[in-house]
């Protein structure tokens, strides 16, 4: 049996059928997974029944998987530090209170971004599997970097190019007023540098690379950055290069960080269930070494 990848996006995001992710696979099967990644940046794949354990087992097929390093009671629903929990719903699986600290904390998911990004080195994929899904909205929407950095007039490339941005968690979840972290929080996540442009190890392909973590950029002043910032994420979020995922129970949906952007989409919280599950592989490198942005491909091709 070998894999089917077909496309549903227009330049992005495929479903693979004929692989059971539940069982151990072939090194043809996870390679015909990576190349697909490679190509397609985001795969769907059906899943009836994941467990966490199972989540897990899959996704360390493709790297050591990333701890999510937040306190209980964020994105936690149990002492697993392997599996986020994104949900509405508590340990007990009875819906939060509106003004709970979970789902203010989690608001942040619906503004554009990639995950990790307020970390020094930034997630590689991530697998994010639906578990019960609301009747109504929840869509997650994905955006792909790729077309949007070719996409980008040559001028505007120019002066992006080797470009340097900060990133944090307290800088994106201040968007929506978010001020709660404790000092431990403060120390554990400082502000980060990112390359705004990347290249991708794989495929030696460019991108923009930014989000909502990224809170200003090296070099320039807070009016400037600002107003950069939000030009190129609307830029790379208009329709031409998004793709709205609308969930299934049993989905799982696995994207590179590397290259995409995403966010969940608003849904009736206090009336229906959303239970999304997520774990990570850990990424290879930072973006920028001693304020530089490095060329990931090369260093790739050296290896
Ligand atoms: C995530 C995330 C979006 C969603 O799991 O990293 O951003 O739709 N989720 O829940
Ligand atoms: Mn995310």
């Amino acid at each position: 049996m070998s894999l089917s990848v077909s496309r549903l996006g227009k330049t992005f995001f495929a479903e693979v059928e004929n692989v059971d992710i539940r069982q151990p696979l072939a090194p043809a099967a996870i390679d015909g997974i990576n190349d697909a990644l490679a190509e397609h940046a985001i795969l769907l794949f059906r899943a009836p029944g994941l467990t966490d354990e199972e989540q897990m087992a899959f996704t360390e097929q493709f790297g050591p998987l990333e701890a999510i390093q937040l306190r209980v009671g964020r994105q936690r629903n149990t002492s697993n530090e392997f599996v986020a929990d994104m949900s509405n719903v508590d340990p007990d699986g009875a819906i939060l209170p509106a003004d709970s600290e979970k789902l203010a904390f989690q608001k942040g998911n619906e503004f554009w971004h990639t995950d990790s990004s307020f970390k020094p080195v930034p997630s590689g994929p991530s697998f994010l599997s639906a578990r019960v899904v609301p009747s109504d909205g929840g869509n997650t929407e994905f955006a792909d970097l790729r077309e949007a950095w070719d996409a980008l007039p040559a001028e505007r490339q120019e002066m992006i190019e080797g470009l340097v941005a900060e990133h944090s968690l307290e800088y994106s979840r201040a968007r929506y007023g978010y001020k709660d972290f404790n000092t431990d929080e403060k120390q554990i996540f400082p502000p980060v540098y990112q390359a705004m442009v990347r290249t991708h190890a794989v495929t030696g392909r460019k991108n923009l690379y930014l989000g909502s973590h990224a809170g200003s950029i090296v070099g320039m002043s807070e009016a400037e950055s600002q107003a950069l910032l939000k030009e190129l994420i609307d830029y790379a979020t208009q329709p031409q290069f998004v793709y709205s995922h609308s969930w299934t129970v049993g989905d799982l949906v696995m994207w590179d960080n590397r290259c995409t952007l995403h966010r969940a989409r608003p849904y009736p919280k206090q009336t229906e269930k959303r239970i999304l599950r997520r774990t990570t592989v850990a990424g290879a490198r930072p973006t920028v070494v001693n304020g530089v942005p490095i060329d990931e491909w090369k260093i790739e091709q050296a290896a």
